[in-house]
C-alpha cells in the first residue's frame, strides 16, 4: 500500500500527460472531421497514434497502481464525495480502455489500417459496415461522456482546493502548492479544457439545433464516402 497519503512522482506524470492527451484527443477527433484532402488524413494518423499511445499509457498506469498502491481517498470527503470521487475515477478509468478499443474497432471494421506513429497494428477485427457504425457512435458517446465527466472532475478538484481548503489538488501537484499555485494550475486546466469543451459544445449542441433530418442525412452520407478510416 502506498503509506504516504500523496500520489508519487510517476503516477503525477502519468496522470497529467494522460489528461493532456485525452482533451487533445477530444478535440482532434471533432476537429479532424472538418478537414480536407491530405490533412484530413494526416490527423486521422495522428489522432490514432496518440489514441494508442495514451492504451498504453493506461496499461502502464493498472500496472503502476497494482505494484505501488494508491493513497486513500481522505477521510474529511463527506458521504455522496466519496462515493462520487470512486464512480468518477473508475468511470475514467475505463473510458480511456474503451475509447482506444472502440477508435481501433472503427478503422478495422473499416477496413483500415492502424499505425503507431508509422509502425502498422493488426486489425482488431474484420471488415463489417453495420459494426463499424455501432463502434463510431459508441466511440462519440464514450469522448463526450468522459469529457461531461471530466469537467466534473476539475470542478470537484478545485471545490476541494479553494472551499474545503484539503490536500486534494496538492497530493496530485505539489505539497507547497497554495492560493496562487492554486490559481494557475485553474487556469491550465481551463486552456487544456476549453478548446475540447468548445468544440463538443459546437457540435452537440448547436450543429443539432439547426441541423434538420435532411441535413443530417447529407452529413451522415458525406461521412461514409470519406471518413470510412
Ligand atoms: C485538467 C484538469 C485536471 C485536474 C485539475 C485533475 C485533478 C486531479 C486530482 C487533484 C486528482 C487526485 C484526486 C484524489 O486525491 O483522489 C486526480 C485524480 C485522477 N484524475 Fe484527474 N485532473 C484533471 C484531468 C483529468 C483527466 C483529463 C483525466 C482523464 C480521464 C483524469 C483522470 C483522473 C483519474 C483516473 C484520477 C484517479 C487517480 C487514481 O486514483 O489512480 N484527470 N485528478
Ligand atoms: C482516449 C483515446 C481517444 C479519444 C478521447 C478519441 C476521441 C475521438 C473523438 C471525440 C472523435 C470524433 C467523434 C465524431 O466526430 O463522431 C474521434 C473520432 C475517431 N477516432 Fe478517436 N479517440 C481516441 C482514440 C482513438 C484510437 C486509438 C483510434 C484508432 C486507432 C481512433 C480512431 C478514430 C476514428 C477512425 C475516428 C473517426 C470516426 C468517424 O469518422 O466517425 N480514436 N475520436
Amino acid at each position: 500500500m502506498n503509506e504516504n497519503n500523496s500520489y508519487n512522482l510517476i503516477s503525477k506524470i502519468i496522470h497529467w500527460v494522460s489528461a493532456l492527451l485525452i482533451l487533445g484527443l477530444i478535440f482532434i477527433g471533432f476537429y479532424m472531421d472538418d478537414l480536407e484532402g491530405a490533412q484530413k488524413y494526416k490527423m486521422y494518423d495522428i489522432h490514432k497514434s496518440f489514441g494508442v499511445l495514451l492504451l498504453g499509457l493506461v496499461c502502464v498506469r493498472i500496472l503502476w497502481n497494482a505494484i505501488k498502491g494508491k493513497p486513500k481517498t481522505l477521510i474529511s470527503y463527506k458521504k455522496w464525495e466519496k462515493i462520487l470521487s470512486h464512480i468518477s475515477h473508475m468511470f475514467m478509468y475505463l473510458a480511456m480502455i474503451a475509447l482506444p478499443l472502440s477508435g481501433w474497432a472503427i478503422s478495422s471494421t473499416g477496413g483500415h489500417a492502424v499505425k503507431f506513429f508509422g509502425i502498422k497494428l493488426p486489425a482488431l477485427l474484420e471488415k463489417n459496415k453495420e459494426l463499424h457504425e455501432i463502434f463510431e457512435e459508441l466511440h462519440e458517446f464514450l469522448a463526450i461522456a468522459l469529457l461531461f465527466v471530466v469537467g466534473l472532475h476539475i470542478l470537484g478538484a478545485f471545490k476541494h482546493h479553494f472551499i474545503d481548503k484539503d490536500i486534494t489538488l496538492k497530493r496530485m501537484t505539489a505539497k507547497s502548492l497554495g492560493l496562487v499555485g492554486g490559481i494557475i494550475v485553474l487556469l491550465l486546466a481551463i486552456v487544456a479544457y476549453v478548446p475540447a469543451g468548445g468544440y463538443v459544445a459546437k457540435e452537440v449542441v448547436f450543429d443539432d439545433l439547426y441541423d434538420d433530418d435532411d441535413h443530417k442525412d447529407e452529413h451522415n452520407e458525406n461521412k461514409h464516402e470519406d471518413d470510412d478510416h
